[in-house]
């Protein structure tokens, strides 16, 4: 599938959405943010097990937000764009299989908050990564101000957006604001096999986990540990569960649904 500045593209079970605006640093206007959350809801409706994000050409994942759109708009317009950005990237979050997000140049603003409502980042060598919104008299504003700090820690998150500070992947890896760097020509190689792995694993569980692990962020402990309880037991009886202690137990490969 393809709209005008969006791939979605098909290897087996695994699912690559690839913002293709090369020539804007792949920033993110409006139709491409809907033509994402299409992209989307097609790579659900197709049983993509595993979903990677990328931005097309050599320079950039995402340089953010479009600040050419940007420029005029007034607040309630504003509020539209801010409204929409969040509604594809909690459908990036809220995805039923891993997303990887394989960070492949600049990343900033809302290329950053891409990256960081993914389940994994993969850096090549050559990212940069940040949130420099307030160098333009913003602050970040899809969900940079939420995420950031869960990832990185507090003081981390507010180095980052208060100094608008762009670094570099091995600083971006020891922040960990990203899990791995690469060689920038091993990154599609890499983040393909790690996907294909993950898209072998047992769907419900695998689900289930990313529902847990999201729960960390949006529950309060107590109500997450209570999620997890129920999760879990949940998964007892399952084709998956059985037949993964099974090949333990009798020494051979688990044959998953
Ligand atoms: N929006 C719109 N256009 C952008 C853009 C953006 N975020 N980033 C780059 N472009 C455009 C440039 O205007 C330029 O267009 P023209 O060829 O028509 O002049 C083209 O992409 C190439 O960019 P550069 O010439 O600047 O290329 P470079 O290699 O010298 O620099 C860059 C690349 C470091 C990414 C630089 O373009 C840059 O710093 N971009 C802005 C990054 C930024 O501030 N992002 C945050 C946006 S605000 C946001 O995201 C808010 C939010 O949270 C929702």
């Amino acid at each position: 599938m393809s709209w005008d500045t969006v791939t979605l593209d098909f290897d087996g079970d695994v699912a690559t959405l690839t913002v293709n605006r090369p020539d804007a640093m792949n920033a993110l206007n409006v139709e491409t943010l809907e033509a994402m959350g299409e992209a989307l809801d097609e790579a659900e409706a197709e049983g993509a097990r595993a979903l990677v994000i990328t931005g097309a050409g050599d320079k950039a994942f995402i340089a953010g937000a479009d600040i050419s759109h940007m420029r005029e708009l007034s607040t309630t317009e504003a509020q539209a764009y801010s409204e929409l950005g969040h509604r594809v990237f909690d459908a990036i979050e809220s995805f039923p299989a891993p997303v990887i997000a394989a960070v492949n140049g600049y990343a900033f603003g809302g290329g950053c908050e891409v990256a960081l409502a993914c389940d994994l980042r993969v850096a090549s060598e050559r990212a940069v990564i940040g949130q420099p919104e307030i160098d333009l008299g913003l602050v970040p504003g899809w969900g940079g101000t939420q995420r950031l700090p869960r990832l990185v820690g507090d003081e981390h998150a507010r180095r980052l957006i208060f100094f608008g500070e762009r670094v570099d992947a091995s600083d971006a890896y020891e922040l960990g604001l990203v899990g791995e760097v690469v060689a920038h020509d091993q990154l599609d190689g890499h983040v393909a096999d790690m996907a294909a792995e993950l898209a072998a694993k047992p769907k419900h569980a695998m689900r289930v986990a990313k529902e847990a692990l999201n729960a960390v962020h949006e529950e309060p402990q107590q109500a997450g540990l209570a999620f997890e309880r129920r999760a879990w037991s949940g998964l007892f009886g399952t084709h998956d569960q059985r037949e993964g202690a099974a090949a333990f137990l009798e020494k051979r490969d688990p044959d998953f649904e």
